[in-house]
């Protein structure tokens, strides 16, 4: 296509911001793609002249790449085979349940392995070739752990930086994996990891120290010199992610989506007391334990419909996967069951809904709700409880919040809970419901500050700054 073909700032991320759908009668549609990671680098590479490599969430061959406002999009071509054991096995039912707390037993195939090996090389070489000399590489998640050093041997010339999206696992769940070798190899290629949590960090450089046997200090781990290549320093530390906190918070004060917000409150029969759930279908978010606790509240007689409801919006996700296919029959079953024993007609319990919706429903539906729910068992950070918070400028609402996820280490003035304690969450979710209104404005101002100080562009802004600053290579000394 004609456009400069080599970038100073190259992002890859397993996905690209849009997905490409094609409809039965071959028409081509771009969707936008699930998840925080998208969320968060779409607005980070707005406005800059970069260029994202991924994946168009489709098989075959690759489209062409394209620019999509004022980004250079890279497909990486994924096959069917390869969704099946890069994505959807190895990615996804083995390190996504050792890196978060193995909620499902995590799978191991070899075949699996050898098919990430393959898609990682793929990524690493759609990064050399579009970074122009000297650039900046910006890796991202548990998808791309080879990366790092693939790009080192091809391109020695770049600044690598990983971040990882989602929990580092402590080294006892990490050493389950067979190839626990070759990952931390991998992510050393880079010259700076950034983490959701200090903790992360930590379980990382312990990794390498345990099963490289690396020498370590701090947020360091020093690699010797080797077949000639000289002793290199890589450091590793938190940077929390976060939201566009000046741009949600504009969008939820149009009169558009606060009409709309008065409108589902209207709409599910104004209800003294709206919870709200908003995840993708995913056993790591809490939704079965939430739902467990909601229906014990109602059969308590704690909470009683039409008083109060429950919107639980569920994106799909993972649905070819085995655990997401049951976590998914069960919470349906569940829904099924609560409406049935406790809604009427016209007023259920649960209002569920297995859809992905624009940001400006999202946002009404967070200006809407009276409690929100984000209550998973594990998850790196939660972006979904920040933006919850954003889009309160009414200062109303509460947010009840795990202790597990990344963003409580910020959001202290949350309603703490525990999810795996269903008494203690019950308890939680009353106290949100009950507390003073103006007790909850005086938390939720403080948390809003919180989110407003620390927003996505103070974390891109940290990573870049301490890629910028971390342990020069000697290699780079010397071609300078
Ligand atoms: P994860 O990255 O694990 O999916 P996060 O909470 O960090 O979890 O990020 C989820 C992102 O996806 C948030 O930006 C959230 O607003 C968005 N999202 C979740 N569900 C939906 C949905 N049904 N429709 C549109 N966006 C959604
Ligand atoms: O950070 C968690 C993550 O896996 C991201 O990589 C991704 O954006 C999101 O969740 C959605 O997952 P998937 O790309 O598998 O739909």
């Amino acid at each position: 296509m004609a456009r400069r073909t080599t970038f100073d700032f190259v992002i890859a991320a397993n996905r690209l911001p849009v997905d490409r759908v094609v409809g039965p009668d071959g028409e081509v549609e771009w969707h936008r793609s699930p998840g925080g990671l998208v969320t968060a680098m779409d607005s980070v590479m707005r406005g800059r002249d970069g260029a994202w490599v991924g994946w168009a969430g489709d098989t075959g061959d690759a489209p062409e790449p394209f620019d999509e406002a004022g980004m250079w999009l890279h497909p990486v071509p994924v096959s069917a085979e390869e969704v099946e054991q890069y994505y959807e096995g190895f990615s996804n039912d083995t390190l996504w349940p050792i890196y978060h707390d193995v909620i499902v037993p995590a799978r191991f195939r070899r075949v699996w392995w050898q098919a990430y090996e393959r898609v990682n090389r793929r990524f690493a070489e759609a990064i050399a070739e579009v970074a122009a000399k000297g650039a900046v590489v910006w890796v991202h998640d548990y998808q791309l752990q080879l990366v790092p050093a693939m790009v080192r041997e091809l391109r020695p010339d770049v600044r690598i930086g990983w971040f990882d999206h989602i929990p580092f696992p402590p080294v006892e769940l990490f050493a389950q994996l067979p190839w626990r070798q070759q990952l931390l190899t991998g992510l050393l290629g880079a010259d700076y990891l950034g983490f959701q949590r200090q903790a992360d960090a930590q379980n990382f450089v312990r990794a390498c120290r345990q099963h490289l046997g690396a020498s370590t200090k701090g947020e360091t781990v020093t690699l010797p010199s080797d077949e000639g290549r000289p002793q290199r320093t890589v450091r590793a530390s938190a940077v929390p992610i976060s939201v566009d906190f000046e741009g949600l918070d504009a969008l939820a004060r149009t009169p558009e989506v606060q009409e709309r917000a008065a409108e589902i409150r209207a709409s599910l029969g104004s209800p003294k007391t709206l919870l709200l759930g908003v995840d993708r279908l995913d056993y790591t978010k809490g939704i079965r334990h939430r739902l467990k606790a909601y229906e014990e509240l109602l059969a308590d007689g704690r909470l009683s419909t039409p008083d109060v409801t429950f919107v639980q919006v569920a994106t799909p996700s993972r649905e070819r996967v085995e655990a997401y296919k049951q976590l998914r029959t069960e919470v349906e079953t569940t829904v099924g069951r609560i409406n049935g024993n406790h809604g009427a007609i016209g007023s259920p319990a649960v209002h569920y809904l297995h859809q992905s919706y624009p940001r400006e429903e999202m946002a009404a539906l967070f200006l809407a709700a009276d409690v929100m729910l984000v209550t998973p068992l594990r998850d790196g950070m939660n972006l979904v409880a920040k933006e919850y918070v954003t889009c309160r400028h009414d200062n109303g609402g509460a947010l009840v919040l795990s202790e597990f996820t990344g963003a409580w280490h910020e959001l202290h003035q949350a309603f703490v809970c525990n999810p795996h304690d269903i008494e203690g969450l019950k308890q939680t979710i009353l106290r949100a419901i009950g507390t003073e209104a103006k007790d909850k404005e005086r938390l939720m101002r403080a948390l809003r500050r919180r989110v407003a100080d620390h927003d996505v562009r103070v974390w891109a802004d940290r990573f870049l700054a301490n890629l910028e600053a971390a342990p020069e290579r000697p290699e780079r000394r010397r071609d300078a």
